[in-house]
């Protein structure tokens, strides 16, 4: 008879919870592919009075998550409180203990990745975190584990599904940013506080784990430069529509020279590139190998049902481990990694400009984009009066090049106002 293997829970919410139930309701194929049963041990909650996805004999449940990171019996600890205490603090316990771990919590991971790595490391235990980006998609397993043999050049992604689903609405139906953020909170697909989405700090937290994994290095939270959805107006989403740009909240990893830049911003992506068909709350990741090329990963970000999955993909995999002997780590490099500055940063830029309707116009901003290196790809030029306008792509320059650019046509007499200054990707081979 297959050995069993005893799991814990922190945490038996909407992740906790389905992860649960997995457990439980593929009891039979989990042990035909782990070769031992997985159980479900006890399952630490903040109340004991709700009702819960699974069905357990009551004294399953407990209110001291100490507990759960103490018993001996179990083997492996699913964390799914969130946030980083009492989380972090748990999960150490756990690791001293001899537990190997599973966790979605991508705030912890993204700040406190190396300590929870390193402890595993001293202990001999797994930690893995594949729910912590893209919900349900697999990503970091595959870029980890398939493409060791390949050097991943960049990945790009859409992360959150919050962002995606007001940007699809604002691009589909012409919404605005206010009405569009009004309707994602009254369908529940924002949290209390939608400032982590809205702001981009969840992407860039995804961000970090992405690059942490796809380049085998130390990427924190605070070296992804992080530029939030609340700046894009309509009217950028209609003028990208007229150039074949669809605009997009992306998560952006490169190396280059052995620094890697990581950031989030909002970005006009060609409607040819696969990430911009990527609608309403759906996630991606794309990744640039040497060796392989293009690969896209697409698929449900949240939710119970896909994040549950992913984190049940996990506890398989240390059950395995458990029946095979020998561990994997989440990344294994733990120095922090060469980060490029912001101002290095490459990248294109569309620009707006709303200027005086006078001669000479053009060759004076012209000049101004010259004398920072920074080439201009296109421009147009249009209405007259107080409606006339500018619009310029620009050829790669730097962010810190760019950012002089802007500066100086914003004191210029003959500019009224910039009216729109977004990022455009994906177009590097154009
Ligand atoms: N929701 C998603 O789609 C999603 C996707 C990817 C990653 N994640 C990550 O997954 C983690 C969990 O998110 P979630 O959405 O499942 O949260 P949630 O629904 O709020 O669940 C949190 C669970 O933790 C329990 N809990 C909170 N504090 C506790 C404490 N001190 N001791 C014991 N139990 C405690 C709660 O108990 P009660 O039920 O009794 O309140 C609840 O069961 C987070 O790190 C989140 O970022 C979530």
């Amino acid at each position: 008879m297959n050995e069993s293997i005893s799991v814990g829970f922190l945490g038996c919410g909407v992740v906790g919870g389905a992860a649960a139930r997995i457990v439980a309701d593929h009891a039979q194929a989990l042990e035909e592919r782990c070769g031992a049963r997985i159980e479900i041990g006890r399952i630490a909650v903040r109340s004991l009075a709700k009702e819960r996805e699974v069905d357990l004999p009551p004294g399953s449940f407990t209110t001291d998550p100490w507990e759960v990171v103490a018993d001996p019996s179990i083997q492996i600890v699913v964390e799914a409180i969130g946030g980083i205490e009492p989380a972090l603090d748990l999960i150490l316990e756990a690791i001293k203990n001899g537990k190997h771990v599973v966790t979605a919590n991508k705030e912890l991971i993204s700040t406190m990745g190396r300590d929870v790595v390193e402890a595993a490391e001293a202990a001999g235990v797994d930690v893995l975190f594949e729910a912590s980006v893209g919900g349900g998609i697999p990503i970091l397993r595959p870029m980890k584990e398939s493409l060791a043999g390949d050097r991943i050049r960049r990945v790009m992604g859409i992360v959150n599904g919050t962002t995606n689903y007001i940007l699809t609405r604002m691009s589909e139906r012409g919404e605005g940013f206010a009405e569009a953020l009004a309707t994602a909170e009254a369908l529940g697909y924002t949290e209390l506080d939608p400032s982590a989405d809205i702001e981009g700090y969840d992407a860039a937290q995804k961000t970090a784990i992405l690059a942490s994994i796809a380049f085998n290095a130390l990427v924190v939270a605070g070296d992804v430069h992080r530029e939030g959805i609340a700046r894009v107006a309509a009217s950028d989403i209609a003028a990208a529509h007229e150039l074949g740009y669809e605009v997009k909240l992306l998560s952006v990893a490169e190396i280059e020279d052995g620094a890697i830049s990581a950031r989030v911003h909002p970005a006009m992506i060609p409607k040819t590139h696969p990430l911009a068909s990527v609608r309403d709350v759906f996630n991606a990741v794309f990744v640039e190998g040497e060796e392989s090329g293009e690969l896209m990963f697409f698929g449900r970000g949240a939710g119970g049902g896909p994040t549950g999955s992913a984190v049940v993909g996990d506890v398989a995999e240390i059950a395995r481990h458990i029946v095979s002997g020998g561990t994997s780590v989440g990344w294994t490099h733990r120095e922090r990694a060469k980060i490029t500055p912001h101002d290095g940063i490459k990248v294109r830029y569309y620009v707006v400009l709303s200027v005086l309707d006078q001669p000479g116009v053009l060759s004076t901003v012209a000049g101004v984009f010259a004398r920072h290196g920074v080439s201009i790809a296109s421009v147009r030029q249009e209405g007259s009066g107080d409606e006339a306008s500018l619009t310029l792509i620009t050829h790669v320059g730097t962010e810190g090049q760019h950012g002089l650019t802007l500066r100086e046509l914003r004191e210029l007499d003959v500019v009224r106002a910039i009216n729109s200054s977004v990022r455009v990707v994906g177009t590097e081979e154009l």
